[in-house]
């Protein structure tokens, strides 16, 4: 793994959830890992569990862990190659990004897309630009277009819940919200889940907020939320905006909210969530307190993805 941007990156991906959950059971094993190695954190948006579960993830390896909030603490960044810096941009990645890799071993970055440019976003310019220029493996703490340590926590706790001799069957909803929300969270579980190929995997969502169908291959998806939630092992519910008319909110149906007569079709399905959620619009306060959700557990298990993606970036040589 030379850097941590999606699935792609990974080679054995049960092998990594394997390696995440001995972290669980045993957190300090590799406490000398990190020994003398610092890792970057850089945020250009606002974050609760990525910060702090991957600064204890470090911690556990024996690295230290620095954050840095780019937007309040630092120079506006320029990602656009041969800009003309006479506007609100005062320093450029080419600059920064190589400085940074003279002071970390690993750089932790968390993007946003800007949901105005879809080829600009799906581009993935920003964290690539770090990858060109910074000279260190590069982890992503989100991206334009994917949430790949979401996803490998949702992977980990999908693992550990269900014990059964069966593919689960694995439910993602699209849920309403009041703010036009990016679509990594959703593309990012897609493209985990299906590589992952030991599931039976239904999107559900209403029409036109078809995702990019490069994440979604493998999947079965369905308008009809009543038929796809039937039987289900695990509700995973998020909110994204539109992929195809990039960016919008077309249908904001209260409908779509997860309530305990929906769940009444499921097979006593779990609940899952990445967090933040917005009670009562995105989740109903019966869902999130009821003996279903396994939303902690989930965000709990943050620090093991963390963990096992830093121990396998740890093996690269520094340049
Ligand atoms: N799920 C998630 O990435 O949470 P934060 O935005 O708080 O990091």
């Amino acid at each position: 793994m030379k850097n941590f941007l999606s699935v792609n990156e990974v080679g054995d991906l049960s092998a990594l959830v394997a390696k995440a959950l001995a972290y669980k059971a045993d957190p300090f094993k590799d406490s000398k890992l990190g020994e003398h190695k610092r890792l970057g954190m850089l945020f250009l948006n606002p974050s609760m569990r990525t910060r702090i579960s991957t600064q204890i993830a470090a911690k556990n390896l024996g690295m230290d862990a620095i954050v840095f909030n780019v937007g309040q603490d630092g120079w506006t960044l320029e990602f656009e190659d041969e800009a003309i810096m006479s506007g609100t941009t005062v320093e450029h990645v080419k600059e920064a990004a190589p400085v940074l890799g003279k002071y970390f071993d690993i750089l932790g970055v968390r993007t946003f897309p800007s949901l105005k440019n879809k080829e600009d976003d799906y581009s993935e310019l920003y964290i690539n630009q770090f990858i060109k220029y910074a000279g260190v493996p590069v982890l992503s703490l989100e991206s334009a277009t994917l949430h790949p340590l979401q996803s490998l926590t949702d992977l980990i706790t999908i693992t550990e819940t269900f014990k059964e001799k069966r593919k689960p069957k694995i439910v993602l909803t699209w849920a309403p919200h009041v703010k036009a929300l990016p679509q990594c969270v959703a593309n990012s579980f897609s493209q985990w889940i299906t590589a992952w190929g030991q599931a039976d995997f239904v999107i559900t969502h209403p029409e036109d907020y078809e995702l990019d169908s490069k994440f979604t291959k493998g999947a079965t998806i369905t308008h009809n939320q009543d038929e796809a939630l039937k039987e289900a092992d695990f509700v995973y519910i998020k909110n994204w905006s539109t992929y195809k008319d990039y960016g919008k909110i077309y249908c904001n149906d209260p409908e779509w909210m997860l309530t305990n007569k929906k769940l009444a079709l499921a097979n006593k399905a779990k609940i899952m969530h990445c967090l933040p959620v917005r009670r009562n619009v995105e989740l109903s306060d019966e869902i999130l307190d009821g003996p279903n959700s396994i939303v902690t557990q989930q965000a709990g298990n943050r620090v093991w993805a963390a963990q096992a993606v830093l121990a396998e970036l740890l093996k690269i040589k520094r340049q």
